[in-house]
């Protein structure tokens, strides 16, 4: 097989300066595990706003479609705020995961056992958390037309359409499914079907799709009741799938459980391509933080374990991948901590470079 390719687009605030330390991880798979990648680096967001006047050029959209993965490092930041919405820097990660059609996004939330007093959340709620949130990505609210604001008689209306077809809901549950399948085959399906009809539907659909998986357990949840769930008692659930807005806010809740957001990943898969990989984009779930950015205080991992998650499902190396998931979880046991897993003692946090030291001094003990 020729060399797997790699889009790398840090993005904004903290983004570049965590993309740095994944180089150097995915540096050391090519030097120490014979594993290359040919790499490119372009722009997005603000980043691509400043150099051409547009969150994402025509020509970085063309390169994404091509190439194995997307590394994305993360978008926004204050200066963009009063830019005119459809060039703000979010416009190119949503392109991207729209043109990609990138429609199931996997928001694992792990609980480091080294973490789990970091948790808002009492120890034992959370200790050994392993769930697995299946957002649908590219449909809902956040594309569905009509949308705008207009002038109606003496006053603006702002509108946004939640919107849902069948075989969008259908694809998004069998991936979930799917998931579960490999985990602990459970699913709950998360929707507001006691107001939306595209709850309805989208209840209807997942109890379709969950006929072709007889021995994955399904249930069903409002939306509501599934925040507080996740507050409550966040080990009863296994695959949760839901969709794009509920998945974007629950995903976000389901990431604090584990004490920060500076810690989980994100993939998000599309349909295979012609070589068999699922067009693929992966990501940190925490955005660019633009009161820390440029002073080298940021957590990296979520950014390598994106890359993590990279090696199990873009390039069928779940061996690997779970060997830099062990790198860090030994790194974070020996006390390393970047300065949002700061405990109340205190003591002197890593810089963001000091940590990716560690992960490599761990990768190259793993040997
Ligand atoms: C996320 C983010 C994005 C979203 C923003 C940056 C557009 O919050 O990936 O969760 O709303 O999807
Ligand atoms: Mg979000």
């Amino acid at each position: 097989m020729s060399t797997p390719t790699l889009l790398i687009l840090p993005g904004d605030g903290i983004g570049p300066e965590v993309m740095d330390q994944v180089t150097r991880v995915i540096d050391w798979f090519g030097d120490k595990r014979d594993m290359p990648f040919d790499v490119s680096t372009d722009l997005v967001g603000g980043a691509a706003y400043d150099a051409h006047g547009v969150p994402l050029h025509d020509d970085t959209m063309a390169k994404a479609q091509e190439v194995d993965a997307v590394l994305l490092g993360a978008v926004g930041g204050p200066q963009y705020d009063d830019l005119d919405f459809r060039v703000k820097p979010e416009r190119g990660l949503l392109r991207l995961r729209k043109e990609m059609d990138l429609f199931a996004n996997l928001r694992p939330a792990q609980c480091f056992d080294a973490l789990a007093d970091f948790s808002s959340l009492k120890k034992d709620i959370v200790a050994g958390l392993d769930i697995m949130i299946v957002r649908e990505l590219t449909s809902g609210v956040y594309f569905g037309e009509p949308r705008g604001i207009i002038e109606e008689g003496n006053e603006r209306v702002g509108i946004n359409t939640q919107r849902y077809t069948e075989s969008e809901i259908e694809r998004a549950a069998r991936a979930a499914f799917e998931l579960a399948m490999r985990r602990n085959k459970k699913v709950c399906s998360m929707e507001k079907a006691n107001v939306m009809e595209s709850g309805i539907l989208w209840r209807e659909v997942v109890t379709d799709v969950a006929k072709d998986y007889p021995e994955v357990e399904l249930s069903h949840m409002y939306a509501d009741n599934g925040a507080m769930q996740l507050v409550r008692a966040p080990k009863q659930f296994d695959v949760i799938v839901t969709d794009n807005l509920f998945g974007d806010i629950l995903s976000d809740c389901a990431a604090m459980l584990t004490g920060s957001l500076g810690m989980l990943p994100s993939a998000s898969l599309g349909a295979p391509m012609a070589n068999g990989r699922p067009k693929a984009m992966y990501e940190p779930v925490h955005g660019s933080a633009p009161d820390i950015a440029g002073q080298g205080k940021a957590n990296p991992i979520a950014c390598i374990l994106s890359f993590a998650m990279a090696l199990r499902y873009s390039f069928d190396q779940g061996d690997e991948a779970t060997r830099l998931e062990q790198a860090i979880e030994a790194v974070l046991a020996s006390g390393a901590r970047t300065g949002d897993l700061m405990g109340p003692e205190g003591g002197t946090p890593l810089s963001t470079a000091e940590m990716g030291d560690a992960i490599i001094a761990a990768l190259d003990a793993s040997l």
